[in-house]
């Protein structure tokens, strides 16, 4: 985390007159702005500014060896920075804009700092699905680069209030677009060939890229390697986790799924969706409860599941500090 708290963050809500405007001239300025996604807030820069790349790392407290989105406005600006295979180009017409991003060759003209990639020689990109984020982009005329807007390791922020929590007084603006849709982070995939490797599970599964791409999708997101900023540790609220909770231990909040019963539920009527969009903001609540144990009910390891069982083994890693 950066050590100084120099700004009186203001959070502007993304329907008042001039907000997109605002966010944008942040941009331009060197400055981050937390903008909303149909996935979780992302802290943005301009992606072509090194200094404020550099401020991106410094703000989330976030390993330089790992490497961040870029975030477009549509497919035809994703093929200034990457190289848009057949396969690849039939997947964004099918997913963006929407939460599934491609990890894929810079293309030879980029322009974009290594540092976004890490100098991996592959970028990340990604068109969200939020038309607000997609505005700021279109207005700025090139790509923002965006986590998610929490420090390092921790919670998701999935609204404006939950980015105050962590950046408040670290940044100048927050852009309100309301509760984040979709709740958990993107699909992550690379594409290399006609191989598709899934690097990180979100809400499209890889299922749906498998019937979309007519491909196998082959299954390698616990290889730290190809994903580098996987790391175990991640989600991590204040206190402990322990899943496949089947009841109650002192000490303990228990969330619960379905027919599991708890203190608070993801789902109550056990929809998978409807869980994910409710994962980030239930932790949270669960942590404000003061307990030493934060207790989850078995979520089925199936379709959307699978996602959110991969952020809950995170949220229940052992912790470096
Ligand atoms: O939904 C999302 O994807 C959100 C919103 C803000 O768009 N963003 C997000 O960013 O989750 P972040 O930085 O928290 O996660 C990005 C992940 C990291 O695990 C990183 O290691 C991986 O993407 N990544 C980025 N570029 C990569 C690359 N070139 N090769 C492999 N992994 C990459
Ligand atoms: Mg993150």
């Amino acid at each position: 985390m950066a050590t100084h708290q120099t700004y009186k963050t203001k959070v502007i809500c993304a329907q008042e007159d001039g907000a997109i405007k605002a966010a944008v001239e942040n941009l331009i300025a060197g400055h981050l702005v937390a903008v909303p996604t149909e996935t979780v807030y992302g802290l943005a820069a301009d992606a072509h500014n090194p200094e404020a790349l550099q401020l991106i790392y410094k703000v989330k407290g976030r390993p330089a060896n790992n490497p961040l989105i870029c975030h477009v406005a549509d497919t035809q600006m994703a093929k200034r920075y990457v190289e848009v295979s057949g396969l690849t180009e039939k997947l964004m017409r099918e997913f963006w804009p929407g939460p599934l991003t491609f990890v894929l060759p810079i293309a030879g003209d980029s322009e974009i700092p290594s540092m976004v990639s890490a100098n991996l020689g592959s970028l990340a990109v990604r068109c969200p699905a939020n038309d607000v984020t997609r505005n700021v982009i279109k207005n700025l005329g090139r790509p923002i680069a965006a986590p998610s807007a929490n420090p390092s390791g921790k919670l998701s922020p999935t609204s404006a209030g939950d980015v105050l929590e962590g950046l408040g007084g670290y940044i100048p603006m927050v852009l309100d677009g309301g509760t984040a849709d979709v709740g958990i982070e993107s699909t992550i995939i690379g594409i290399n060939q006609h191989k598709i490797t899934l690097l990180r599970p979100g809400t499209v599964t890889a299922e749906d890229i498998s019937a979309a791409a007519g491909e196998p999708v082959f299954d390698r997101h616990n290889d730290e390697i190809t994903a580098p900023g996987q790391l175990a540790s991640h989600y991590a609220p204040n206190a402990a986790v322990r899943l496949n909770a089947t009841q109650k231990h002192d000490n303990e909040t228990l969330i619960g799924f379905g027919a599991a019963l708890g203190d608070l539920t993801l789902s109550k009527t056990g929809d998978l969706q409807e869980a994910a969009h409710a994962l980030f903001a239930t932790l949270r609540a669960a942590d404000k409860t003061d307990c030493a144990t934060i207790a989850v009910a078995p979520i089925p390891h199936t379709g959307i599941g699978i996602a959110i069982n991969d952020r809950l083994k995170r949220a229940a890693a052992p912790r470096s500090s």
